[in-house]
């Protein structure tokens, strides 16, 4: 894993979307998106930078999780949310934004069609991820199989209540979700960890530098070859090993990017 550690929310949002933005001008390319209000600085700078030129024409995406029982025309809907924050203001081509469908009649069979359609792409090249103030990726919830697949999931009390915010009265928050599993999050080419404030800090913290447990999904993402952790300084503040992150990301060779 690698740590960096920035001033503020903005300079991560940045930084995010430079390793975005390098991936797609690479060629044609798989992304995968996160929902939830962490990323939205960096979807804000690519939209700003798509205004600019960047085009995202030549790349497909593939969302997280998705509630169970709101239709994609829901407003709280990851498809809506997402379309809403992102994918309206830039260029995907027609179809090219893939989520699940959180009232498919048959649960098991849609995560399985999305399994194939992940391999069928090719795989995700670059995954955005946040993380749940419970150490959750995706709606992997604590105790996720570490080699799960897409599947369904309960949310815990604590997510319902962090996701509360987004609905008009908290007991319309789902209780079911489905998400891609950790195992399948996992397959994804490189991986980049957003967060953001105080809230995170110690779930960061526990998925940096804490054992590799189902109890912190997280921490699942140590057994990856290639992830990047962008924190800001209020969610970097209970790492233990700052000082290292900051000095071994200073003296970096600018040539090895992200
Ligand atoms: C949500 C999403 C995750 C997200 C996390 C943190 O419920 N399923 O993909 O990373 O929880 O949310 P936020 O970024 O709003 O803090």
């Amino acid at each position: 894993m690698e740590i960096v550690i920035l001033p503020t929310p903005a300079d991560v949002a940045r930084t995010a979307a430079d390793a975005i933005e390098q991936q797609v001008r690479s060629g044609p390319s798989v992304l995968g998106l996160a929902t939830g209000s962490t990323p939205l600085g960096t979807y804000q700078e690519l939209t700003e930078r798509h205004r600019n030129g960047l085009s995202f024409a030549g790349a497909q995406a593939f969302l997280l999780d998705e509630y169970v029982g709101l239709p994609s025309a829901h407003p709280q809907s990851y498809h809506s949310v997402i379309r809403e924050e992102f994918v309206d203001g830039v260029d995907f081509p027609a179809g090219a934004v893939h989520g699940l469908d959180g009232v498919a009649e048959d649960l098991e069979a849609e995560a399985a069609r999305y399994e194939a359609a992940i391999t069928a792409a090719g795989g995700v090249d670059l995954q955005i991820l946040g993380i749940g103030t419970d150490g959750h990726v995706g709606f992997n919830e604590p105790m996720s199989s570490l080699g799960s697949r897409t599947r369904i999931k309960t949310l815990t009390q604590q997510t319902r209540r962090d996701n509360a915010r987004f609905f008009a009265d908290p007991a319309d928050v789902p209780d079911h979700v489905l998400t891609q599993g950790l195992g399948t999050i996992r397959e994804a080419r490189h991986l980049l960890l957003l967060a953001m404030g105080e809230a995170k800090a110690e779930a960061i913290a526990a998925a940096v530098e804490g054992p590799v447990a189902a109890a912190c999904p997280a921490s699942a993402l140590q057994l990856h070859p290639h992830v990047t952790v962008l924190v800001d300084e209020a969610a970097a503040s209970r790492l233990a090993h700052r000082e290292y992150y900051q000095d071994t990301f200073g003296r970096k060779p600018a040539w090895q990017g992200l």
